[in-house]
């Protein structure tokens, strides 16, 4: 008969006013110029970053076994501004078991979840306080943060999902969030 292997259970705590995990196992920090030819206008992105290159975004999360099984789960804090105009986002990725589908909590702030497929469908789904967000198989997935303050998110996805950059690197999103006189534009 096969044997199980029994993880031990675990409770974590947020901070909900920082929109921060309390006692992250991982703390990863993204600066602007981690976001090099991720935005329509690279000479504004290389402005910024000679101005101090301001953080980004932070994601914390805990440490669970990369297995059939488990649940990675975790915060992902992005700041607010823009680079000439287009919100302030994270990289993107599809994961590399593509499908791996995975769930968003807003906690705070104002957003979207832009997704793509590979045959290049585009979707923006709203993101605020108390908004889940489906991502669902096969789709890559960036958050953009089109508020005045932090956008953080609860994620939830398949521990062995993995995450393969390279694609969005290569293709970028069909469409563009920009904030333009206090309104939102997705181009
Ligand atoms: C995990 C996931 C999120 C993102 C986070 C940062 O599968 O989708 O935890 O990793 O929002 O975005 P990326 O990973 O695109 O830099
Ligand atoms: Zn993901």
């Amino acid at each position: 008969m096969e044997k199980h292997s029994i993880y031990e259970p675990f409770g974590v705590d947020l901070d909900l006013v920082q929109g921060i995990l309390r006692e992250p196992d991982n703390h990863l920090i993204r600066k602007a110029s981690s976001m090099k030819g991720h935005y329509a206008d690279a000479k504004a992105l290389d402005d910024l970053i000679h101005q101090g290159d301001p953080l980004h975004y932070e994601v914390f999360e805990k440490e669970v076994p990369q297995a059939y099984g488990h649940l990675m789960f975790g915060i992902s804090k992005l700041q607010p501004g823009t680079v000439n105009g287009e919100c302030f986002m994270t990289k993107g990725h599809y994961h590399a078991i593509p499908e791996t589908a995975e769930v968003y909590l807003c906690l705070c702030g104002k957003g979207y979840m832009l997704m793509k497929t590979t045959e290049g469908e585009c979707r923006a789904e709203y993101m605020e306080r108390g908004r889940i967000v489906y991502v669902p198989p096969y789709w890559a997935h960036r958050s953009v943060n089109v508020g005045s303050e932090p956008l953080t998110t609860l994620f939830i996805y398949p521990a062995d999902a993995g995450h393969n950059y390279g694609d969005i690197e290569q293709e970028g999103f069909p469409k563009r969030i920009y904030l333009r006189h206090g309104k939102v534009e997705i181009v």
